[in-house]
Order: structure tokens, then sequence, then C-alpha cells
């Protein structure tokens, strides 16, 4: 496996590995675990090589937000990506990425708007811009992205096909501990009580999830998941909504395919999760 950090290097790593056929790309930040490990295995099983990217994107953070506290491993991730199998890892320096007087930003609209949207002004530009600046230096095949993250795979989605970047978008089912928590990267921040109390978020998009199929109304539904969160020690909910998983828009009446999301705050973690309805 090899490790690059400048253009000119990635330029001929990355020539070398397409003369060998399909290229993979899974871009992360870093700090990787099981769930970003998924990614890799699925790249392996459609691509013949894999690489990786290892930035912690600063234009997603916003002010406030947990940009210096963000775990750092890269020795480990090294470690991890190289045991998974992969061929090359890209770690950008942010010059790099945002040289001095970059001023460019990629906005999506619509499926952006709502939720991590709204929760968080400014996010999915971040993301949209920093996941086009690394798919155009690769180019790759195809690029994966978890469903832990619905609504950025959404705007990874959009933004792809809106702009013709001719590489196919492949989401990757979440992965959780046994206690059905999903794995992130932000699990760090939470003591031993908190991560145990964590686990209602998964349970109370479960239950949601039961309630909708057996026919109860979405309103109460959500109101219910939303006070078993409460009664767990979340102290704030950014969202907890049904809605379509095209659209992202609200649902009101149970209809096609929708997704059940939300995010909530306990101790200094915010944590996302989501289920399919
Ligand atoms: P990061 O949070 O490091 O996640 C990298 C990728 O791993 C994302 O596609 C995310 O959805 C996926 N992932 C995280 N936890 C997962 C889990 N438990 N199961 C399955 N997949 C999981 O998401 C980002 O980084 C950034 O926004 C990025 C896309 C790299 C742009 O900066």
């Amino acid at each position: 496996m090899q490790t690059v950090r400048t253009s000119e290097e990635l330029t001929r790593a990355v020539a070398q590995l397409k003369r060998r056929g399909t290229l993979a790309l899974v871009p992360t930040m870093g700090a990787l675990h099981a769930g970003h490990m998924a990614l890799v295995e699925e790249a392996q099983r459609r691509a013949d090589s894999v690489a990786a990217t290892i930035f912690v994107n600063p234009m997603q953070f916003g002010a406030g937000e947990d940009l210096d506290l963000y775990p750092r491993r890269e020795s480990e991730d090294a470690e991890m990506l190289e045991k998974a199998g992969c061929e090359l890892i890209w770690v950008p320096s942010t010059d790099d990425i945002y040289p001095g007087g970059f001023a460019t930003t990629i906005k999506v609209s619509g499926v952006s708007e709502r939720w991590e949207g709204e929760a968080r002004p400014g996010h999915f530009d971040g993301v949209a811009t920093v996941v086009a600046k690394l798919l155009l230096a690769v180019r790759p095949d195809l690029a994966l992205f978890g469903e832990k993250d619905f609504q950025q795979l959404a705007v990874i989605r959009r933004m792809t096909a809106d702009l013709n970047f001719g590489v196919s978008i492949i989401g990757v089912p979440t992965v959780r501990d046994p206690d059905g928590l999903a794995l992130s990267s932000r699990n760090a921040y939470l003591s031993a009580d908190q991560r145990r109390s964590a686990t209602a978020l998964p349970k109370a998009l479960q239950a949601a999830r039961d309630a909708v199929r057996g026919g109860k109304p979405v309103a109460e539904t959500l109101s219910e998941a939303r006070n078993l969160l409460r009664n767990a020690g979340f102290s704030r909910i950014d969202y907890l909504a049904l809605v379509d998983a095209q659209t992202l828009e609200p649902v009101d009446r149970p209809e096609g395919e929708m997704r059940l999301i939300a995010a909530a705050v306990i101790g200094s973690a915010r944590l996302i999760d989501n289920l399919a309805v």
C-alpha cells in the first residue's frame, strides 16, 4: 500500500492503479472503524483496486463544532487500510485542498436543505465541495459512502448526477455494535454511562419503524420516539422524522420507500442515525 500526500504523487499513483483496471474510492475523515472498513470491503468486491482518502475537512465543520477535537489517528488508520488490502491512501494537507485564494463552493439545493442542513448550516456545502475535489483529483470508476450518513449520500448522488461526474455512487448499509448503536468516530466522546444510554437512539428508531408498519399514526409514533430519547438522557433532539427515502421530504401518511432519520445530542456527542421503513 502506498501513502501519498501531494497531488503530483497522487496523479502518478492513480495512473499506475488505473492500468490494472477499475478503481474505487473511499473518502473518509480518518479515525477508522468497522463501518469505514465495510466500505473498503465492498469496494474490493466491486473494483480491481481501492484507494482511500483521509482528510478532516474544515469546510464542513461549523463554528463551535468539533473540528479541533475530531480524533486523528493516521498511523492506526493506515495499518487498518493496509490489512484490508487497500492499495493507496491519499492524505492531503488543508493547503493542498484549499490553497490560498480558494473561492468556490458547491451548493446542492433541495435534498441538502432540511435536517442536517438546517441543524448545521453550510455543512453540506463543505461536504459537496470536498467530495467534488476528491472525485475530480482521483476520477475513480466508483465511490462508496455509508448509509449511516443518509442525507450526505443523497446529496452526493444528486451532485454527481447533476454535474456529470461519471462515477457510480455506491451506498453501504450501516455497521452497528452488537447493542445496535451505529459505529461513529464521535462515539469516542461518550462516557461509559452515556454510551449505554446512547442505544436509545437505534431503539427509538426501531420502535418507530415497527409502529409505522403496525399502522400507528405518524405524529404519535414520532412523539413517542422523541420521548424515549429524552427519557434516556438525550439533552437535545435536532430532528426525528419520517421522510421519503429519495426526496427526504417529511411523510405524513406512510407510502412508498421511507426512512426514519434522527440527530440528537447526548453529553458532548451529537449522534445521527437512520433506519429503512
Ligand atoms: P466519515 O465520517 O469519516 O465517514 C466516511 C464514510 O464512512 C462515510 O461515507 C460514512 O457514511 C461512512 N460511515 C461512517 N460510519 C459508518 C457506519 N457505522 N457504517 C457504514 N458506513 C459508515 O462522512 C465523512 O467522513 C465525510 O463527510 C466525507 C464524506 C469523507 C467528506 O469529508
